[in-house]
């Protein structure tokens, strides 16, 4: 009996083990091996390897390593770099940056129910609109009335809107908004308007729930403030494409975080 209990105490004590050292087990222990892999990546700088190599031991994560090394400061607001394209589109936050001649291609009015101001054709990206088409109908199908309010601005538009705000926390500067791209909707209930009272409506928690089924992300959430640097915004949502809204939407991740961890800045 004895010997049993110690025989499973043995067994326990071998699968405890297994189990922490997989936490922190890299393809490759061997630091050859692993300056086989990282020479490749175009933002690799020997200089370095050492840190790289002390950020893989932690993360187990190539691309999140080479950022952290060569961007340590990306998370803190301090330099400028220009926007640039990945996987979701055009990357554009508070650090990534438009030039004022940017005009996105593809641009079309929007089609869908939206609020009319006079001499305004709003427009937007065209897979953006399809995929926000289909979802007003989904909303629709279920009795809710969603309403586009702002979509493409261009810089000039911008630059009017955070000149004459007297909130200036809520908007981008010329350049720095998401809304320049064409990818970017801000939408909401004719009700609540962008307030935080849209929040506590049933189209909200439709969006909430179901925006990342057809490729938009709410991209400033309530959690995440300190990492996209704007307040909550329930109504704004942007335009990733499916495939890379489930991944967000599962892992519950801002833009920011999945470009630090899945994109290599350059
Ligand atoms: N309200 C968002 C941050 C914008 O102005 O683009
Ligand atoms: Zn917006």
């Amino acid at each position: 009996m004895l010997k049993k209990l110690f025989l499973i105490m043995l067994w326990c004590g071998n699968l405890f083990l297994l189990i922490a050292c997989k936490k922190s087990y890299l393809i490759t222990n061997n630091t050859d091996d692993f300056l086989n892999i990282i020479k490749d990546y175009q933002s690799f700088n020997e200089e370095f390897y050492d840190l790289y190599y002390q950020e893989y031991q932690l993360t187990n994560n190539i691309i999140l390593s080479l950022n952290k090394v060569n961007y340590p400061d990306f998370f803190l607001n301090k330099y400028d770099f220009p926007s640039f394209n990945f996987e979701g589109g055009q990357f554009v936050n508070k650090n990534y940056y438009l030039a004022a001649s940017y005009i996105p291609k593809n641009l079309v009015p929007v089609t869908i129910n939206k609020v009319n101001r006079k001499g305004e054709t709003m427009l937007i990206n065209k897979e953006a609109l399809s995929a926000a088409s289909k979802l007003f109908d989904d909303a629709k199908s279920k009795g809710l009335n969603l309403v586009v309010f702002s979509a493409y601005r261009s810089f000039i538009k911008q630059k009017e809107l955070y000149d004459n705000a007297k909130d200036k926390s809520y908007v981008a500067k010329a350049g720095y908004s998401e809304h320049q791209t064409g990818l970017a909707l801000d939408i909401a209930t004719l009700d609540t308007g962008l307030s935080i009272y849209f929040e506590n409506t049933a189209e909200y928690l439709y969006l909430k729930n179901n925006a990342h089924l057809f490729g938009f992300i709410n991209r400033y959430p309530k959690d995440k403030t300190m990492l996209t640097l704007y307040p909550y915004e329930s109504w704004h949502f942007r335009f990733v494409g499916k495939s890379l809204a489930q991944k967000l939407y599962d892992e519950n991740l801002t833009l920011e975080e999945y470009i630090y961890q899945y994109v290599e800045l350059k």
